[in-house]
């Protein structure tokens, strides 16, 4: 799937993707699967009420994963075609940027950005917010591209040209996230990052490639220049 006239990163060819969210051989499938990796970073809580704010949640893939965790989920997204499938899976949604956020300070127990800090212009902004509406003690999970030529070459030059690993013209390379200002600005905000790497398996990768069957497990790496996941704990 090509995003046609649009530029790179516009939010737009979501739409175009939108009936593509839970095809787990269409154009976004690996955001399924990086998805599960993520929601193994969420604790479970048994805490009633709990919420999970889930940041740019897209077509809600990660609710499957969260079930069994004790949270409600909430997810807030720009493009008005993803909320509609995220609300299919159970995700009580709300259409919203994700820098500047219709929630009150500290109502939520976990915040989670899978993909999309390497979408937004702003990231210490971004990153402002996501912790404003985190709780103290609550719980910050995300995954994101680095900002390194690897990941350039084998995110935007590679998996944007296999078909399922990422759209073409889904990503702008000046996005991408440069690691030392995610981590000083989320330690702005009493919260410490811990990231590790993730990549897919591969030679599960190479079998779906292939046409063999899926999901394809991702794999926590030690290195995290390319794409990586990061949790961290709001200071109480
Ligand atoms: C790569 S997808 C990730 C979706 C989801 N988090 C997942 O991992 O399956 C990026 C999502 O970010 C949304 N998005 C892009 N810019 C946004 C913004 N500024 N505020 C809110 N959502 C945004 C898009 O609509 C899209 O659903």
């Amino acid at each position: 799937m090509s995003a046609g006239a649009l530029d790179p990163n516009d939010p737009r060819q979501y739409d175009e993707l939108a009936d593509t969210w839970w095809e787990p051989r269409g154009p976004l499938a690996m955001l399924a699967w990086i998805a599960r990796a993520r929601a193994a970073l969420v604790p479970p809580t048994e805490q009633p009420g709990a919420v999970l704010v889930d940041l740019a949640c897209g077509g809600g893939l990660l609710a499957p994963h969260l079930q069994g965790k004790g949270y409600r989920h909430l997810g807030l997204d720009l493009t008005f075609s993803a909320l509609e499938r995220a609300a299919a899976h159970e995700v009580v949604v709300a259409q919203a940027d994700v820098g500047s956020l219709p929630l009150p300070d500290g109502c939520a127990d976990v915040v989670c950005a899978g993909e999309i800090l390497e979408h937004v212009e702003d990231l210490p902004g971004t990153v402002a917010e996501a912790c404003r509406v985190l709780r103290p003690g609550g719980v910050v999970v995300l995954d994101t591209i680095a900002a390194t030529l690897r990941a350039r070459l084998i995110v935007i030059e590679l998996a944007e040209r296999l078909p399922g690993v990422a759209p073409k013209g889904i990503h702008d390379p000046r996005l991408l996230v440069d690691r030392d200002l995610l981590v000083r600005s989320f330690a702005e905000h009493g919260v410490t990052l811990r990231l590790s790497g993730l990549r897919p398996s591969v030679p599960h990768l190479a079998r779906w490639l292939l046409g063999g069957p899926g999901p394809v497990p991702m794999r926590v790496v030690r290195s995290t220049g390319i794409l990586f996941q990061a949790v961290g704990q709001k200071r109480r």
